[in-house]
């Protein structure tokens, strides 16, 4: 079973490209949605919280994690281990990747949240890859948008926020544009609309990819969904973004019923494998 976990809802655009991918996999999918936004607090907080993800979805039986998360990935990875003993995946990396590989003239942007432009991990996984001109920019309100719902490509909120934020990009030449936080691919239309012409690459999408090359396991397509708080909202604003249900109902994680959960749903998958 393969576990992702954001802050929120963000992480469903990695989600979609490995159901998309991998419709076999079995995923749990965990919104912390407790504590969203992550981008905006402290690296010890992201790396509280983020332990707390990860030792949850461990603990769900997870043989794999994809951390669909540009704040968690670019402060706290290498700290998650401790939490875990299985592989994390995380998304700078093979974001930048994508990304470098496509940028023709290669200057390349990345718009992430504020912790993740704080900590410089896109810029420096780009600059490892090789000559590159990079413009980083956070957007705090981009996840708060998405989070409630503030997505469609004629809102007119949404699109306020995208030419106040991106405006200073219009004339930087950039040719590629990394969105180093999971939510920001729910706002691409409205990004586009500022930047026309500029390639977009969603860091969730890209990760999502690497991962599936890693895992040869196939499992049956099962999907469990948590959320640590208001799965109802969460559940409503996710079919709300996506036009279309979850398939399955969110449920809440609450830390002392683990064991029950745990048990009930690696029960389940061991059966069926
Ligand atoms: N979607 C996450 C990211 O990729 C977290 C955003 C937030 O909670 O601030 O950075």
């Amino acid at each position: 079973m393969i576990g992702i976990f954001d802050s929120g809802v963000g992480g469903l655009t990695a989600l979609w490209e490995l159901r998309r991918l991998r419709p076999d996999l079995d995923i749990v999918y965990f919104g912390d949605t407790a504590h969203v936004p992550y981008g905006t607090r402290s690296p010890e907080m992201i790396r509280r919280f983020a332990g707390e993800a990860v030792g949850f979805l461990s603990g769900l039986g997870a043989e794999a994690i994809l951390v669909a998360c540009g704040t968690v990935s670019s402060v706290a990875l290498p700290a998650l281990s401790e939490h875990t003993g299985c592989p994390l995946f995380g998304v700078v990396e093979p974001a930048a990747e994508v990304a470098y590989r496509v940028s023709k003239n290669k200057k390349i942007g990345i718009l992430a949240t504020e912790a993740t432009v704080g900590s410089g991990a896109f810029d420096r996984a780009l600059r490892r890859l090789g000559p590159v001109v990079t413009r980083s920019l956070a957007c705090p309100l981009f996840v708060s948008l998405a989070e409630n719902g503030f997505t469609a490509p004629d809102d007119p909120v949404a699109r306020a926020a995208a030419e106040h934020y991106l405006a200073p990009l219009r004339e930087s030449a950039l040719d590629t544009l990394i969105l180093g936080c999971t939510h920001f691919p729910l706002l691409a239309a409205h990004i586009h609309r500022v930047l026309p012409g500029v390639r977009l690459i969603g860091a969730g999408e890209a990760a999502a990819a690497v991962l599936v090359e890693e895992t040869p396991r196939v499992g049956h397509g099962e999907l469990a969904v948590f959320a640590s708080d208001a799965p109802d909202r969460f559940e409503a604003t996710a079919a709300r973004i996506l036009g279309t249900s979850l398939p399955v109902h969110v449920q809440k994680y609450i830390p002392r019923r683990i064991q029950t959960t745990a048990g009930r749903y690696t029960d389940t998958i061991r059966k069926r494998n």
